[in-house]
């Protein structure tokens, strides 16, 4: 993804210095372009749970180096002992995101391949450096997948804008590089396919608003946000050809929890007949879990509700308070959209139904034993 002309990805380790991580504050943006070092475990957990780094991708990724960090500053005779420490708290860290535990499994399994505590740190980080590069690789195919479904909706428009939806930010702010949803836009507009984005704000975080609609435009994608509750009402008079969205947490039947307020989109899709498309990484799926109700749903400070937060005309950043003093709220961050309501799945491997029969199928080297009951 191209800042200001320059490919940034959304984590990397200090080239001068491997022992920090460089991650983009995303609670600046898009005002300003502020650029953090982990130095520790307390650093990358801080940064998951206050968000200043936020999307299933890249949470996993962050969670990963972590792991390294926690591994680098063990003494070399209990890497494994505080590794095993680092990965409950990183599990605690936000719940509803798959791909933390994923990552955190991958460094630990990984650790346990070699013997000292010196090949121990290097092989964590060699892991978590793969973690990364499998994420940006894999959104680059999931791109490349998606791109065949905006191709065959831009052919019956006769080559008008394709008109797609999208909640949240599911782009390459959310993953190492590309995104999900954004890399089939991406992928249709470097072949010449002219895209438009709807992009709703996202309340309470205002991903849309504040990442999604900042990341497209630097990248020269043309977009217009929109309120959350205006999705029906564009489906309604054929404003949208088709919803990309990504997932969180999707089990291996095809129930997908995204954020808050993707199950409405999904609702109105359907109602109007509008395709409705979900992109992930295999890194998403819970191998584990039948039911999208089984999903630990994260639930954040009202306070999140009760304020708002934007540059003033000084260019200051501040919040202001919307609602009385006193005023109660509760701050559900995911839902629940069943399987029934996805039209596809676009992952790395290809396009599939949400069916546990088609994603087995796709995936036979992920199922566990308890998969297939
Ligand atoms: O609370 P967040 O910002 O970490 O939520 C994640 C999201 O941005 C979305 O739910 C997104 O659509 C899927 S994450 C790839």
């Amino acid at each position: 993804m191209r800042i200001h002309g320059t490919h940034f990805r959304t984590i990397w380790a200090d080239a001068e210095n491997e022992s920090e991580i460089c991650i983009i504050d995303q609670r600046q943006l898009p005002h300003q372009f502020v650029i953090e070092h982990l130095r520790c475990l307390d650093d990358a957990i801080t940064a998951i749970k206050d968000m200043h780094v936020r999307g299933a991708g890249l949470i996993g990724a962050t969670a990963g180096f972590g792991m390294y960090l926690a591994a680098i500053n063990a003494p070399e005779e209990a890497v494994d002992e505080v590794l095993e420490e680092a990965a409950r708290r990183l599990n605690d860290s936000r719940p509803t995101a798959r791909n933390l535990g994923w990552a955190v499994e991958r460094i630990l399994t990984s650790v346990k391949t070699v013997r000292t505590g010196a090949d121990k740190k290097k092989k964590a980080y060699k892991t978590a450096c793969e973690i990364a590069d499998e994420d940006a690789a894999f959104c680059k195919q999931i791109g490349e997948h998606g791109l065949e479904l905006i191709e065959a909706i831009s052919r019956k428009k006769n080559g008008a804008p394709v008109n797609i939806l999208t909640h949240c930010n599911a782009g390459w702010l959310a993953f190492v590089d590309y995104g999900s949803a954004t890399a089939p836009i991406y992928a249709a507009r470097d072949a010449g396919i002219a895209v438009h984005v709807w992009v709703d704000e996202t309340r309470p975080w205002n991903q849309g608003a504040k990442l999604t609609a900042w990341e497209l435009q630097q990248e020269g994608i043309a977009n217009t946000l929109i309120t959350d509750n205006a999705g029906g009402h564009l489906m309604q008079q054929g404003m949208v050809d088709m919803v990309i969205v990504g997932s969180d947490r999707t089990t291996h039947t095809g129930d997908v929890a995204n954020k808050i307020g993707t199950y409405l989109k999904a609702l109105a899709a359907h109602d109007n007949h509008v395709p409705f498309y979900v992109a992930l990484p295999s890194s998403t799926f819970d191998w584990r879990l039948t039911k999208g109700t089984e999903i630990p749903i994260e639930q954040r400070s009202g306070e999140e509700i009760l304020w708002i937060s934007g540059i003033d005309h000084t260019g200051k950043i501040k919040s202001v308070q919307l609602a009385a003093p006193g005023t109660q709220a509760v701050n559900f961050s995911f839902d629940i959209t069943p399987s029934r309501l996805v039209s596809a799945l676009i992952t790395e491997r290809g396009i599939v139904q949400p069916s546990k029969h088609a994603i087995h199928a796709l995936f036979p080297d992920k199922l566990l034993p308890s998969s297939q009951e």
